[in-house]
């Protein structure tokens, strides 16, 4: 009867994960989303502790462990979510990432004993706790590094010598040892060999890459971690693990390919290759035109006097948290009759969808949130583009210069508008640590400053207009 029902149960919960995920891809129905994925989570858990067959009683202090480390687990967890700036987001998945590829490779460490001592053929079993040990491990120590990459702990992208090489000896010599563990009787020390060999490749694959290629690695890692509870899931006959695994297995990869094609980078590029240069470069007249200021009561009357102004916002906007600010300018404008949009890079920010749910925060409405393909072209029909924040996915050099890192990333064409406005504080680079062409433009002007400061100047000079 028990097994029927968790059965039962973990189908509904399996049912909840889908719906979630797809409920996640609308940004009007995301919150309810996670929601039902986390309401089908909680359940699979719930269903795990009392209904899962086991073989011996379970004693009562093992329920209240579990109990106190769901509720520690809860408290932290509800904590740093809730505690969190929009811009760190990358470093809470990295790290929360990490735990669930813990999670799974310390399932491997505990019932590979357990496994050995059964009598019979236990092939199957011993590949599922191999394949989570592993890919666990990497997924732990590479999400470890990707967070201390991201908060500045790491700030540097470390290449020793023929560390290409380096690693995939080390990744093949991994893999022949967990072939071996599966088929041969080997001791424990072989597998907490196994584990810290694993642990070491997790560092060295990720500690070469760029801190501004996080975003793509911790998305490839989490697909990695679905992939090791799965594996969980087919040790246990779990059901739940089974498909939440598979779930975030296959939605990691679909996103990492989904960057890296906005990117126009391969993933082979963004694991070896040496992209971003850090911010620091600076761009001068690169388009061999020269950089002219505006001032801001010049914007004030350029856009109050525009039928149509484009917003184009990008990492800047949300390091200067100027998403309320922004949207105050927008309701400014469209109360005195100025058509306003916002055009969304698929790669504008540091992590997928960054730019929505940064607007989303300030209650922006979501209509006016035009993507890509749809705003290009509008902008020859455009009176003013006011770049927020934003620098490599407005660069022309992505479509004009085959020598340039970016050639061939899809662009906002906001070069092709009557006038270009582009607000960051100083004529530093962006994230691909290159010079920006577009600041050279006839039809472009620079507004230097923070962007929250110089938005709310804006608003004041429209004010007295
Ligand atoms: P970036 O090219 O990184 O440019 C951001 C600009 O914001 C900088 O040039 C900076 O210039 C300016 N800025 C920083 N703080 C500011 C502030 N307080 N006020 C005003 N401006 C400020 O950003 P983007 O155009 O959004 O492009 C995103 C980049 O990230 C792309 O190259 C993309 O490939 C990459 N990337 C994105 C993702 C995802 S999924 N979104 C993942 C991996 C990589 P100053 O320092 O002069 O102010």
């Amino acid at each position: 009867m028990n097994s029927h029902l968790l059965e039962i149960t973990y189908l509904i919960a399996s049912v909840g994960f889908i719906i979630g995920l797809k409920m996640m891809g609308n940004p009007k129905t995301a919150r309810n989303g996670n929601l039902i994925g986390a309401a089908g989570m909680i359940l699979a858990i719930i269903a795990t502790i009392f209904l899962y067959p086991t073989e011996h009683e379970v004693a009562q202090i093992v329920y209240y462990l579990i109990f106190a480390g769901i509720a520690v687990g809860t408290i932290i967890g509800w904590y740093t979510a809730k505690k969190v700036q929009m811009t760190k987001m990358p470093e809470l998945v990295s790290l929360f990432n990490g735990m669930g590829g813990a999670c799974a490779a310390l399932i491997g460490l505990i019932e590979y004993p357990h496994v050995m001592e059964k009598s019979g053929d236990h092939t199957g079993l011993l590949i599922c706790i191999i394949l989570g040990l592993i890919i666990g491990s990497v997924s732990f120590s590479g999400s470890i590094i990707a967070f201390l990459k991201l908060n500045g702990t790491l700030n540097k992208a470390i290449r020793i010598p023929a560390y290409n090489m380096i690693n995939n000896v080390l990744l093949l010599a991994v893999l022949a040892f967990g072939a071996y563990m599966v088929y041969s009787d080997v001791s424990i020390t072989n597998l907490y060999l196994l584990f810290a060999a694993s642990l070491l490749y997790g560092v060295l694959f990720t500690i070469p890459i760029g801190g501004a290629d996080m975003p793509v690695v911790i998305s490839l890692l989490n697909s990695f971690t679905g992939l090791a509870a799965a594996a969980g899931g087919f040790l246990y006959a779990n059901q739940a693990m089974q498909t939440g695994g598979i779930l975030v297995g296959s939605a990691g990869t679909i996103l990492t390919f989904a960057m890296c094609k906005a990117m126009n980078r391969p993933l082979s590029n963004v694991i070896f290759g040496a992209f971003g240069g850090g911010g620091a470069a600076a761009a001068t007249d690169a388009a061999g035109g020269s950089i002219k200021d505006i001032s801001v009561s010049d914007v004030a009357v350029l856009m109050n006097y525009s039928k149509k102004v484009v917003i184009v916002p990008g990492y800047g906007l949300a390091v200067a948290q100027a998403q309320h600010v922004i949207h105050e300018l927008e309701k400014l404008l469209e109360e005195r009759g100025v058509e306003v949009k916002y055009a969304i890079h698929p790669v504008a920010g540091r992590m997928p969808g960054h730019m929505n749910v940064l607007l989303a925060e300030s209650n922006v409405d979501y209509s006016k949130l035009v993507e890509m393909d749809d705003i290009n072209p509008e902008f020859p029909t455009t009176d003013v583009v006011f770049v927020v924040g934003a620098n490599d996915v407005v660069n022309p050099a992505a479509k004009t210069d085959p020598a340039s890192p970016i050639y061939g990333m899809p662009i906002l064409e906001v070069d092709k508008a009557k006038n270009v406005i582009v607000n960051k504080r100083s004529m530093s680079a962006g994230y691909a640590g290159i010079d920006n062409v577009l600041f050279g433009y006839d039809n472009c002007s620079m507004l230097f400053g923070d962007a929250k400061k110089v938005i709310t100047e804006l608003v004041s000079e429209l004010k007295n207009l």
